[in-house]
C-alpha cells in the first residue's frame, strides 16, 4: 500500500459564534480523486482553507509525505505543492492564456538581454503544460476569449506548472455543461495517472460517482466517515451527508399537490415576437399566474438573456411584452419590480449579494427597495421577514447579523432566493437557483416555489439540471443557439427534452 500523501489529523477551527470544524481527519493518496461531500454549511470549504493557509488552525496537524506543514498562505501552501481551482476562477481575464499561467513566474532570458521576460519561451511552456491536460488552445489571445471551463483548465494549468502533488477543486463544475464537465473529468483522470491526488467537492451526486475513488463525508463540522465510492451507494451517501433521521424524513416526503392549470387562466406575462439582435431571436413566450415554466437549454442557449429581457436590465429592439394585456417596456430593473416581476440571478458574487451587509439586510434588500425610501422598514420588521426565510428555506447562520460574506457558498444562494421571495413578486424568474445548493435543501427550496405558485405566483425556472426542470415544471420551453425550439408538456421524459436541447444545429 502506498503511503499518503497528505493527512490532515484532528483539525479544528472555531469562528465568533460557529463551530466550523471538529476533530477533522482526512487523508488522500497519491494517484486518487477524492470527493469531500456534506451538506451546505457543513465544513468543506473552512476545510480547504485552512489546508491552503486561507485561514489558520485552532488544533490538528497537517502532513505532507510525513512532514509536518503549516502553510500561512495559498501561495505557501502552493509552493509545497498544494494548489486549490475555485469555482470562481481567480485569474486575470484580461491577461492572455500564457500570462495568466506564468504570471509572477516568468521564465527569464540572460543579463545580455536585461533579465527580460522569454517570450517564446513563456509560450512554448504554456503550451506543454496544457498539452498535458489534453488542451490546445491560442496561449496568446486573451483569457476572456475562452469558456469558463477553458478557464478552469488554464488555471489547473497553472497548479501544475507549481509541481502540484495535491490539486483541490471546490465546486469546480457548477457552472459548466455536460460536455465541458465530461472535459474536466478526462483531465482530472490524466492527472490522477500521473499521480496527482485531488480533492473534489461537489453537489452533483452523480460526479461523484463517475469520477471519484473514495469519498468523505461531513456533516456539522464532522467527519462522519470514509469510504471507497463503489462501497456507498446513492441512499448510504445521503443518509451519511443528512443523518439518518432526516435523511428517513426527506425519503418520506410526499410531492405538493400539482397546480391546476386551469384554475390559473390569467395570463400574467406575454412575450410575442420579443428578441434582441446578437443576443435573442425573437421569441413567443406566454406565462400565466400560478404557472411553473421551466427554460431548459445549454449554457448560452439564450436563458440569461431571455431573462433580462424581461427584468428590464436589457432592451429588446423587436417585438412586444404585454404584463396583464398590456403593453409594456422596461426602462430599467425598478420598473419590471413596479410591476411585480422579481429576478434571482445566476452570478450570486457578480449581481447578488452585497457581502458586507448582514444576512438580515440582504433578505430584505429587494423588498425595502420595492417600498422605496419613504417607508423604511423597521428593524423588526426586518427581523421577522429573515427570520421566516431563515426558517423556509433553512439557511444555516449563526445569527442574522452575520455578514452575508462569512456564510457559506450554498447558503448565501438560499438568502438570495429568499430576498427576491420576500418581495412577494407576481412573477419571479429564478436563473440557477439550485446551484451549489445540496441535496437536501434542493428539495427544500423546489417545494416552496410549488407551494408560492400554488397561491398564484408565476415561476420561470431556468436550469441547467434537466431533471429539475421536469419534476417543478408545468411547462417547459426549450432553447438553442438563441432560440425558442420548442415547447413540451409536464410529464415529457428528461430523454426528450435532453434531446430537443442537444439535438445537431439546423
Ligand atoms: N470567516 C468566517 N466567519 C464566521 N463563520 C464562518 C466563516 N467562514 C465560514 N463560516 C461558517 O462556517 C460554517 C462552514 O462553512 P463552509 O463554507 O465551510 O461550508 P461548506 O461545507 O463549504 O458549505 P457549501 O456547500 O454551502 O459551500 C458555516 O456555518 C459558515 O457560515
Ligand atoms: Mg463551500
Amino acid at each position: 500500500m502506498t503511503s499518503p500523501v497528505l493527512e490532515l489529523r484532528g483539525i479544528d477551527k472555531r469562528f465568533a459564534g460557529v463551530h466550523a470544524l471538529q476533530d477533522v481527519n482526512l487523508t488522500l493518496y497519491p494517484g486518487e480523486v477524492h470527493a469531500l461531500m456534506g451538506q451546505n454549511g457543513a465544513g468543506k470549504s473552512t476545510l480547504i482553507k485552512v489546508l491552503t493557509g486561507v485561514v489558520s488552525l485552532d488544533a490538528g496537524d497537517i502532513l505532507l509525505e510525513g512532514r509536518a506543514i503549516r502553510p500561512g498562505s495559498p501561495l505557501d501552501a502552493q509552493k509545497l505543492g498544494i494548489s486549490t481551482v475555485y469555482q470562481e476562477v481567480n485569474l486575470c481575464p484580461n491577461l492572455s492564456v500564457a500570462e495568466n499561467i506564468f504570471a509572477g513566474y516568468f521564465p527569464r532570458r540572460g543579463a545580455l538581454h536585461g533579465f527580460g521576460i522569454d517570450w517564446p519561451a513563456t509560450h512554448r511552456q504554456s503550451r506543454e503544460l496544457l498539452a498535458r491536460i489534453g488542451l490546445d488552445i491560442d496561449v496568446t489571445r486573451t483569457l476572456t476569449s475562452y469558456s469558463v471551463a477553458v478557464q478552469q483548465m488554464v488555471a489547473i494549468a497553472r497548479a501544475l506548472k507549481l509541481s502540484s502533488k495535491v490539486l483541490i477543486l471546490d465546486e469546480p463544475t457548477s457552472s459548466l455543461d455536460d460536455d465541458e464537465v465530461r472535459r474536466l473529468f478526462d483531465v482530472l483522470r490524466r492527472l490522477r495517472e500521473q499521480g496527482l491526488a485531488i480533492l473534489f467537492v461537489t453537489h452533483f451526486l452523480n460526479q461523484v460517482y463517475a469520477i471519484s475513488d473514495r469519498i468523505t463525508v461531513l456533516r456539522n463540522s464532522r467527519r462522519v466517515g470514509e469510504w471507497r465510492a463503489s462501497e456507498l451507494g446513492t441512499p448510504a451517501l445521503i443518509a451519511a451527508m443528512l443523518g439518518r433521521e432526516l435523511a428517513a424524513a426527506q425519503a418520506r416526503q410526499s410531492p405538493p399537490d400539482d397546480v391546476d392549470p386551469n384554475a390559473a387562466d390569467h395570463v400574467l406575462l406575454d412575450a410575442v415576437r420579443l428578441g434582441q439582435t446578437g443576443q435573442l431571436q425573437p421569441i413567443d413566450l406566454r406565462v400565466r399566474a400560478g404557472e411553473v415554466v421551466g427554460i431548459a437549454g445549454l449554457l448560452g442557449s439564450g436563458r440569461t438573456e431571455l431573462a433580462k429581457l424581461l427584468f428590464g436590465l436589457e432592451k429588446p429592439d423587436e417585438g412586444e411584452l404585454r404584463i396583464d394585456g398590456v403593453p409594456v417596456s422596461f426602462a430599467t430593473p425598478a420598473q419590471a419590480i413596479r410591476h411585480g416581476i422579481a429576478f434571482c440571478p445566476e452570478e450570486r458574487k457578480a449581481d447578488g449579494i452585497v457581502a458586507e451587509l448582514s444576512l438580515r439586510e440582504n433578505i430584505a434588500l429587494a423588498l425595502q427597495a420595492r417600498l422605496g425610501a419613504r417607508r423604511c422598514l423597521t428593524r423588526a420588521e426586518q427581523n421577522a421577514l429573515a427570520e421566516r426565510f431563515v426558517r423556509a428555506l433553512g439557511i444555516k447562520a449563526a445569527n442574522l447579523d452575520m455578514p452575508i460574506g462569512l456564510l457559506s457558498g450554498g447558503n448565501q444562494q438560499k438568502a438570495l432566493i429568499a430576498r427576491w421571495l420576500a418581495t412577494e413578486p407576481r412573477l419571479l424568474i429564478l436563473d440557477e437557483p439550485t446551484r451549489g445548493i445540496d441535496v437536501a435543501a434542493k428539495q427544500e427550496i423546489m417545494d416552496e416555489i410549488m407551494r408560492l405558485a400554488s397561491t398564484g405566483m408565476a415561476v420561470l425556472f431556468i436550469s441547467s439540471e434537466i431533471s429539475e426542470v421536469v419534476r417543478i415544471a408545468n411547462r417547459i420551453v426549450v432553447l438553442r443557439d438563441r432560440r425558442k425550439v420548442g415547447e413540451l408538456p409536464a410529464g415529457t421524459s428528461e430523454d426528450t427534452v435532453c434531446e430537443m436541447i442537444g439535438a445537431e444545429h439546423g
